[in-house]
């Protein structure tokens, strides 16, 4: 990660809203370069860093949590209504504040199916799915809030202690093959990172609402469950062709193989200069299988 003068440190104030899986990675790696980084959870737990969120039962933050944030980063998805949380129960709030910036972890299920081909922030979203129909509603409201707003859409996100690992282990995996689909995914470090990285540069690079952090290879499902069970050691069990397995699919698992598509990364890495930590699965993996 290149640092310049202007690096993050003890005086920013970071608050997470929506303390899941990229949410804790990022509190974790933010910390680590001196800034304060407060995490919100739907219930209360010990930890003297969160506090409780949920808008499912209006319980917002008080007005301390709030005092010398200067940056905010929301992991939480729409509603089942389709609504933002965060734009829902704390829009005007989050107005009154002086913020220098607001991060919005988004999906690339608003790209819909391009049926395997290459997709960019350039493109048009088309969704295809009515969540992400929703999702897409969601950016906008974001765009539209008048916030310093920085949009970023994600593939299948893994990393250490959710990954293809996991589902073997518990005996959740299907071996499901389907010709010419394709997954992007991408390593939780990675998003950390390349947020970390545009914020710190951000004197030097082009201003982008909306920016993919995607790596490089999106491939078949297959080729990361072989890689898992190689280095398991374990033998794969004979992959089901999809036809025959879309039965026993829920309808949430199923609707994910109705898209296919390769998610570009190029604004990010080659216009931006982001190097990614784990430029393929096999790398990522690598990562996760070492620290689980
Ligand atoms: N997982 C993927 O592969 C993937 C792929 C692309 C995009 N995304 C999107 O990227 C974002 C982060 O993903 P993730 O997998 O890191 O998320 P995650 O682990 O599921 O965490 C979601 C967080 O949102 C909080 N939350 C959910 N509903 C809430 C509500 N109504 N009010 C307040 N808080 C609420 C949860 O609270 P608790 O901690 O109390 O549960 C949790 O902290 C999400 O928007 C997700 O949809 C995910």
């Amino acid at each position: 990660m290149t640092i310049h003068a202007n690096s993050l440190g003890n005086t920013n104030k970071f608050l997470i809203l929506g303390c899941g899986f990229s949410g804790s990675f990022f509190a974790k790696t933010i910390r680590q370069l001196g800034c304060t980084a407060l995490t919100s959870s739907r219930s209360k737990n010990k930890d003297p860093d969160s506090f409780v969120f949920n808008s499912e039962n209006g319980i917002i933050p008080n007005e301390e949590i709030f005092d010398g944030v200067t940056h905010i980063l929301s992991c939480i998805p729409p509603d089942k209504n389709g609504n933002d949380p965060v734009l829902k129960c704390l829009k005007n709030k989050l107005k009154t504040i002086s913020l220098e910036w607001v991060g919005y972890l988004s999906t690339t299920g608003v790209y819909g199916n391009t049926k395997g081909d290459w997709v960019s922030e350039a493109d048009q979203p088309n969704p295809f799915q009515k969540r992400s129909h929703k999702r897409l509603r969601c950016e906008k409201e974001w765009i539209e809030s008048g916030l310093p707003i920085q949009i970023f859409r994600l593939p299948g996100i893994y990393g250490p202690g959710r990954s293809t690992f996991e589902a073997i282990r518990n005996k959740k995996i299907r071996v499901i093959s389907k010709k010419n689909q394709v997954f992007s995914r991408i390593h939780v470090a990675d998003i950390a990172n390349a947020i970390i990285y545009l914020l710190q540069n951000k004197n030097y690079l082009k201003f982008h609402q909306i920016i993919n952090i995607a790596d490089d290879e999106p491939c078949s499902q297959i080729e990361v469950i072989q890689y898992c069970y190689d280095l398991l050691g374990y033998k794969m069990p004979i992959p089901i062709p999809f036809d025959d397995a879309k039965k026993e699919l829920s309808p949430i698992a199923q609707s994910f193989w109705m898209e296919n598509r390769r998610v570009s990364n190029k604004l990010l890495c080659e216009t931006l200069g982001y190097k990614l930590i784990y430029k393929n699965y096999k790398v990522g993996l690598k990562n996760c299988f070492l620290n689980n």
